[in-house]
């Protein structure tokens, strides 16, 4: 059998193929256990001696130059098989790709932008204060003393051996900052994030937002700190709320209060005002003297009023948010919703 002429009728036989099956039947017939090259191997033994190494290497030159044809073959046969699914109906190539995922503002960032456009129309200045803040900034220009509770470690996180950088606790420092920086009078809101070491559990996280307001004139008094409040409510819930004022202690400020308003989602009670019709919104007062004479200003020419909005809870409230540490999650199917 002359190899040379067997790999041509071989070769001939492969690209006459027409599928798979066929090519696959041809490959047993040619180098399967009893094909072609097989048979030439078997008759090795019944050469003379000096021919046997010659015939076997042809036998296998001619074995891989079968498994190369056998395998370009293949390679057509699955380039068509795509060109043909390409070709089918369903496939169609002028269907727009599936769209990427898109991403959406957090519902923070989106309350925050809202309530820095409404404070912005009404003059107030917006102010960013660092995270780790001074000892001084975070308690001790804000009239809270030594031995105060909230300077317990278990609610703050301190950065350092001494105890003089700590993580803000709140954006009330920002006061003191904007105080130092300006001559009265002004106003000012400063959103951020602040921290508290406590256990976490569904009402409180180790990190959440507020928003510190501070606004600073001749004579300012409660009555100022209820228009801007009621203003604020419109802002935020679209209309004009009703407002009451609890007494509430908080160092920095004098006399402190806790503002209510009415709740927005109801008229006679339901579960997110606990049957009471009234919602706390936010904690609030006249700036303490001891404060303002820490910013450097004088409490016998300005006074002022100040409040700390906390927007974790602002969001949880507006979209019935039930657990605060979906805030911070990060879970996509929490923040595609909004
Ligand atoms: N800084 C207070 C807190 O985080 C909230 C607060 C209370 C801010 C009264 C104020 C205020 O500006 O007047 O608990």
């Amino acid at each position: 059998m002359d190899p040379e002429a067997t790999l041509d009728a071989a070769r001939e036989r492969i690209s006459a193929c027409e599928d798979t099956e066929a090519l696959k039947d041809l490959e047993r017939e040619l180098i399967g256990k009893k094909g072609l090259v097989a048979a030439m191997l078997a008759e090795i033994p019944k050469l003379a001696p000096e021919d046997r190494k010659a015939h076997g290497q042809k036998a296998n030159a001619l074995k891989q130059s079968i498994v190369v044809a056998i395998a370009n073959r293949a390679a057509a046969f699955s380039s068509s098989q795509l060109e043909t699914a390409r070709r089918a109906d369903d496939f169609d190539a002028t269907l727009p790709a599936p769209l990427a995922d898109r991403g959406s503002l957090h519902p923070i960032t989106q309350v925050t932008r809202e309530l820095e456009d409404l404070f912005l129309s009404m003059g107030y200045e917006i102010l960013d204060g660092p995270e780790v803040e001074l000892d001084h900034y975070n308690f001790e220009a804000l009239n809270i003393t030594k031995d105060h509770p909230a300077r317990d470690s278990q609610d703050t996180f301190y950065c350092d051996e001494i105890g003089t950088l700590v993580l803000r606790t709140h954006t009330s420092p920002v006061q003191i900052r904007a105080m130092e920086d300006r001559t009265p009078p002004f106003r000012v809101i400063a959103p951020g994030r602040v921290f508290r070491q406590e256990t976490t559990d569904a009402s409180h996280d180790h990190t959440f937002y507020q928003m510190e307001g501070l606004v600073v004139g001749k004579d300012i008094s409660v009555a100022h700190l209820i228009g801007a409040m009621k203003t604020l409510l419109r802002g935020i819930f679209g209309r004009d709320l009703d407002v009451r004022l609890r007494p509430g202690h908080f160092p920095f400020v004098e006399p402190g209060f806790e503002l209510d308003a009415r709740c927005p989602f109801c008229d006679s009670g339901c579960s997110v005002c606990k049957k009471t019709t009234w919602i706390e919104l936010l904690p609030c007062g006249l700036v303490h003297p001891n404060v303002l004479r820490a910013g450097g200003v004088d409490p016998e020419e300005w006074s002022g009023f100040a409040f700390g909005l906390g927007l974790s809870r602002l969001v949880m409230l507006r979209h019935n948010i039930d657990d605060v540490r979906h805030l911070l999650d990060g879970d996509v199917r929490f923040l595609e919703q909004f």
